[in-house]
């Protein structure tokens, strides 16, 4: 198939009154792209979707310019796809499994048993490869799931909460993975986790109920609150006077002070001090509400 392009077109999945993606619309070309939104926001939803897996209320999705319904078998031909709840089956080796996948993706078994000795030695469990699943922790079976996503050598592949379980060198092989495996081909992942995606994803998009509420690269976001970002430390008593006057992006109490970090377009107190913007400040200032409560 010639070319990569991916079409959200007005996306929405109602369950009941439930709007649980509500017109969702973007372009993917090969690249990563993380999707990043808090539990809830949509996300799994929005992915099951891309996937097929879940019919649309109303919009679509095309690929190279054609619907998924008109597609059927040729879409999951080039489509990886790691749920976020992954059913295992615990009595497999990992060999096996990914050997049954396999079969299940119509590869032959050749191309099969390099891609799967190549896959186990890239997210290392050929040391392990003759265990049982059910033997393995949860990192290891993020990896094995992230290891059958990647069988196909698939055009798209959607990731749902890839790095859940994931310990930090973990996280970073994953990242390495990620950027070796994405040329020419277009990766989602999604995840609640900033820090997850602002190294390895090339454009971000931010999810809320629903909606795509943002939409850029790390520095395009970022520069949206550039020179805005301030510490302050308050005695606690005037906290929600402050929170009254300003976009507070979090708030860390110790004993009867708190270093309150907030929004504002002018130095907000002679003590503050500037801070450099993080996509991080711009991710807790767009679902605020919760994360000030979190941590106060
Ligand atoms: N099968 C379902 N039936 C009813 N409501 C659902 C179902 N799946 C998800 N939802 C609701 O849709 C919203 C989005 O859920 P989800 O896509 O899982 O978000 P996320 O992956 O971002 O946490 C949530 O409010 C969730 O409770
Ligand atoms: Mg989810």
């Amino acid at each position: 198939m010639k070319g990569n392009e991916l079409v959200i077109d007005r996306l929405t999945k109602n369950y009941g009154n439930k709007i649980a993606v509500d017109r969702f619309s973007a372009v993917f070309t090969p690249g990563v792209y993380g999707l990043l939104g808090s539990n809830g926001a949509g996300k799994t939803t929005l992915m099951r979707l891309i996937c097929d897996i879940l019919p649309p209320t109303s919009g679509e999705v095309r690929y190279n310019g054609k619907d998924l319904r008109s597609l059927g078998e040729n879409y999951r031909e080039i489509l990886g796809y790691l749920p976020q709840k992954f059913g295992f089956y615990p009595n497999f080796t990992a060999e096996k499994f990914l050997y049954y996948m396999a079969t299940l993706k119509g590869i032959d078994k050749n191309t099969a048993k390099k891609r799967i000795d190549e896959l186990l030695e890239t997210v290392s469990l050929t040391d392990v490869k003759k265990h049982k699943i059910k033997t393995f922790s949860g990192g290891m079976k993020q990896r094995l799931g992230i290891a059958q996503a990647m069988l196909s050598e698939p055009k798209i592949l959607i990731l749902d909460e890839p790095t859940a379980g994931l310990d930090p060198k973990e996280r970073a092989k994953f990242r390495n993975l990620l950027s070796l495996f994405s040329k020419d081909r277009i990766v989602i992942l999604s995840t609640h986790i900033v820090s997850d995606i602002e190294f390895i994803a090339d454009n971000i998009l931010i999810m809320k109920k629903g909606e795509l509420i943002l939409r850029g690269t790390v520095d395009e976001l970022v520069s949206k609150i550039k020179d805005s970002v301030w510490e302050v430390n308050v005695p606690i008593n005037n906290l929600s006077e402050i929170e009254g006057k300003y976009t507070v992006i979090n708030i860390n109490s110790e004993g009867d002070f708190a270093v309150v970090r907030l929004l504002a377009s002018e130095k907000p107190f002679e003590n503050a001090k500037a801070c450099t913007a993080r996509l991080e400040d711009l991710y807790l200032y767009c679902f605020n509400e919760s994360s000030v409560t979190e941590n106060v």
